[in-house]
């Protein structure tokens, strides 16, 4: 059994910020940072006995008074029903990631585990396709209190816990028919740890969406970009643009090491001659969508 991954900062206080402003001024993988804090959330409510479910449906007014004490800006578009969308301007290009994704259409009957789900979207779909959907993240108050209203209003089953995706084990978990791992790889200090750790809470298959990258050469090789996790570059102020990027050469030979027996990369970055040519411009490598499904033994057929 894998014994649970302790990453060397992430425990450590964050003695200061980098010197940026707003939100904007920051480089995007770090735009959703800002109260990134290590206070213990108080999960009560996605633990209680009383499934949301069972709570009287929030009226239209509800749901549109409790948005508005609510952080406005919403990473994903959230049907809230009443034709209330948390981010109606975005549902295009989710619509777009559901189907690269492929997420099977009929989850019913399955354990789904969403690593990193923010405010819920994705859970919430695996949900509607009849999952029993578990999630973790490592929300700062804002997400936390977005995904969990979005749980009560949609008198959603979803259950959680705030936790590192470097730490999971089956011990604290248990495994999963099918895992999503989405925009989740590139933001950690450990990622081929991590994989090994999701490795062990996989009885099925893996979903990883990642940033991939995309060099001017030698982009078949297994390479991927030092990145020393979200604590490490926050706490010192020095940011990499293309994070923890990696080829798809690299994921696909991680997870194989990681113990994943076949793997099926079903999208790579768009305009790879493109990005390419940018990159020897640019003099440095660029990056895009990567998708890899990677399946364990039994599922392996
Ligand atoms: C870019 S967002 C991806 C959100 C969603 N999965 C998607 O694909 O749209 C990354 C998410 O991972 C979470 N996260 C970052 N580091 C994490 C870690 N070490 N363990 C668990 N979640 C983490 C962040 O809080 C954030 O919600």
């Amino acid at each position: 059994m894998a014994a649970p991954i302790r990453p060397r900062v992430s425990s450590a206080p964050i003695s200061h910020r980098p010197n940026l402003k707003t939100n904007a001024d920051r480089p995007p993988f770090f735009r959703k940072k800002l109260a990134f804090g290590r206070e213990a959330l108080t999960l009560d409510g996605m633990n209680a006995s009383e499934p949301t479910a069972s709570r009287p449906p929030y009226t239209r007014e509800q749901i549109l008074g409790e948005l508005k004490t609510l952080l406005p800006e919403w990473h994903s578009p959230i049907d809230l029903g009443f034709g209330i969308n948390t981010a109606p301007r975005k549902q295009t290009r989710f619509a777009r990631r559901l189907k690269l994704l492929g997420i099977p259409a009929d989850l019913k009957g399955m354990r789904v585990l969403d690593m990193g789900t923010w405010d819920g979207f994705f859970a919430f779909e695996m949900e509607r396709r009849g999952a029993d959907v578990f999630v973790i993240d490592m929300w700062d108050d804002a997400a936390f209190q977005q995904f969990d209203f979005a749980r009560r209003a949609k008198q959603s089953r979803v259950q959680g816990e705030k936790m590192d995706a470097q730490d999971v084990t089956p011990e604290r978990l248990g495994q999963f028919d099918l895992i999503l791992c989405a925009g989740l790889l590139y933001h950690l200090r450990y990622p081929l740890a991590a994989l090994e750790a999701i490795r062990t809470i996989c009885k099925g298959r893996l979903i990883l969406e990642t940033v991939g990258m995309v060099p001017f050469v030698h982009g078949r090789f297994p390479m991927i970009a030092f990145f020393p996790g979200d604590d490490e570059a926050m706490r010192t102020g020095r940011y990499w643009g293309i994070s923890g990027a990696a080829t798809a050469a690299w994921v696909v030979e991680a997870l194989r090491s990681a113990g994943f027996s076949r793997c099926e990369v079903v999208h790579e970055p768009s305009a790879r001659l493109w990005k390419r040519l940018a990159a020897l411009v640019r003099n440095r490598p660029q990056g895009g969508r990567l998708i890899v499904h990677a399946f364990v033994e039994q599922d392996a057929r």
